[in-house]
């Protein structure tokens, strides 16, 4: 390794197919890798650590020390070093396909890749464990309580069945099934969406509980379905899902129009996806043509 040779790592964004906010609790939750990516280059550097981001044409560059420890990738940065018992500096440069604050797993794209850009600078080989368990620290500063089914996906790609503790099942889903993700563009954050879903927990634990529960058994049909090619089945638990999570409030207007649409023009499921409230995205199951 030299000064100035650079490394690279790669993850993909996600999408979660079903379970989000109750996979916080201890349900499983299904969820798919996107074909979009971000890329991080690690060098080291002679001076203070630096992060560049460059999104959409846009790019910053981050020098301050009081974002120490702060900061997300910084932490990451920090906590990997340190893993790695190296008291270097290094640039980091982010470069991402994936809207952020859209409930499609940037900031779990851009942890793991970091760590896997730094890891590779210095040689090392990549445990999966070990990949995970660095990244989180990053999310946790961003996120609170983060279950891990982002950076699961980051690092797994695919489609994963996931539970907290537990390490994620591969699934092989049906080539014929289709998804479609829609942006809608409105920003928000995890963090304050994991916090109010936390509190109708902290109101109503027993009801809270079986909804957890059902969660589990749902999310399992969605598994089982997205293996077998029953889009029928897929759909329904999609669609419920749907419900579930504008009943506590996480859609939007324009989130349920856009459902609105998709289902009215013929997908066979609609839901919003991921932390939600009106953040953001949308994955439809496919069977419609085109969306206006
Ligand atoms: C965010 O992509 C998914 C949530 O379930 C939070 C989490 O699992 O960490 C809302």
């Amino acid at each position: 390794m030299t000064l100035h040779s650079t490394a690279f790592g790669e993850a993909p964004g996600k999408v979660i197919i079903t379970g989000e906010h109750f996979v916080v609790h201890g349900s499983l939750a299904l969820a798919t890798a996107l074909d979009k990516i971000v890329k991080v280059g690690a060098r080291i550097t002679e001076s203070n650590h630096e992060v560049i981001s460059k999104t959409s044409g846009t790019s910053f560059k981050i020098r301050d020390p009081e974002a120490k420890g702060t900061f997300p990738s910084l932490k990451t940065i920090e906590r990997t070093l340190s893993f790695l018992g190296s008291n270097e500096r290094v640039t980091i440069t982010i470069e991402s396909e994936i809207p952020n604050a859209s409930g499609l797993g940037s900031s779990s794209a851009v942890a793991v890749a970091t760590v896997a850009a730094i890891m590779r600078l210095h040689g090392k080989d990549i445990d999966r464990q070990i990949l995970f368990d660095l990244a989180m620290e990053g999310e946790m500063v961003i996120h609170g309580n983060p279950s891990g089914v982002d950076v699961a996906v980051a690092i797994y790609g695919g489609t994963i069945l996931f539970k907290r503790g537990m390490v994620p099942k591969i699934l092989e889903p049906d080539p014929q099934l289709e998804l479609v993700v829609g942006v809608s563009g409105i920003r928000r954050k995890t963090s304050r969406m994991i916090e109010m879903f936390a509190k109708v927990r902290a109101e109503t634990p027993h009801y809270f509980e079986a909804m957890v529960r059902s969660s589990d058994s749902f999310t399992r049909i969605a598994a089982e379905a997205i293996e077998s090619g029953n889009i029928e089945d897929l759909g329904a638990v999609m669609n419920f899902y749907n419900s579930v999570l504008s009943y506590f409030g996480l859609g939007t207007k324009d989130t349920d129009k856009m459902v609105d649409i998709c289902l009215s023009a013929g997908a066979v499921g609609a839901k919003i996806t991921g932390a939600g409230e009106g953040g953001a995205s949308l994955l439809l199951l496919h069977h419609i043509s085109v969306i206006t």
